[in-house]
């Protein structure tokens, strides 16, 4: 008997739908790696920060992200490939205001979005991975086994955003993340480079009315219809 073939799914979506929460309850029951790819993209953008690079310096910030060693290393029970830059582990110091506010102009910075594509090719090159993002179904992964889009309203996404905040003890205000979410939303779609869009043949989700177990389990219903 041949062993199943470790598949690649792809998912992007606008911030706060809830695509890691999805992404690795999905990934964990088909014992796959899950990968949000947004995290290489706050990392960068902390580290600038941190070292006092202009975030709007494409030469310097693409000069920072070819100097950085970056890593991918299971946690959370094996599933999720948690990001490292020189050595270090920068979940907490990425979910930072300031870095989310700052993330929008590296993601912009087409050397660096080329750069972080290559290292999410080779992560994702041997399948068995669950990679969300903005651009996975449309530009890294156009010919992904699965696509899937994840959407959900504005209010309600920044009502999501608030809980999570609160429940890891972090202050959260809802008109700000409201303001922001609307913000960010507005950048991810008007980026030049790769912006956010739904891939044709995409399977668009609506979650508003929706519990992230719902969500994942419909993705698993079509996944193992067609697998
Ligand atoms: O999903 P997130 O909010 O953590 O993403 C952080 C930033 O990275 C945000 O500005 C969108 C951007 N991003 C991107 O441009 N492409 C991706 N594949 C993932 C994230």
């Amino acid at each position: 008997m041949t062993a199943p073939r470790r598949l690649i799914i792809a998912m992007d979506g606008p911030a706060g739908v809830g695509k890691s929460t999805v992404g690795q309850y999905v990934a964990k029951r088909l014992g796959y790696h899950f990968i949000n790819t947004g995290e290489m993209f706050r990392a960068l953008t902390w580290k600038a920060l941190e070292d006092g690079v202009d975030v709007e310096d494409q030469a310097a910030v693409l000069a920072l992200a070819r100097r950085l060693k970056w890593e991918f290393h299971p946690t959370e029970g094996g599933v999720t490939l948690k990001t490292f830059i020189d050595g270090q582990g920068v979940t907490v110091q990425i979910r930072e205001e300031r870095v989310s506010r700052n993330s929008s102009a590296v993601a912009a910075n087409p050397g660096v979005r080329r750069l972080l594509c290559r290292l999410q090719r080779r992560l994702g090159r041997g399948g068995g991975i669950v990679m969300e993002g903005r651009d996975i179904t449309t530009h890294v992964f156009p010919d992904a086994d699965f696509k899937f889009y994840l959407d959900a309203s504005p209010e309600e996404r920044a009502r999501r955003r608030t809980r999570q905040l609160k429940a890891s003890g972090l202050p959260a205000d809802f008109a700000k993340i409201h303001a922001a979410i609307l913000q960010r939303d507005l950048n991810d779609l008007k980026r030049k480079i790769n912006p956010l869009s739904q891939a044709e043949d995409a399977v668009v989700i609506d979650s508003t009315r929706l519990s992230m177990r719902q969500v994942a389990q419909k993705m698993l219903r079509l996944i193992r219809a067609r697998a």
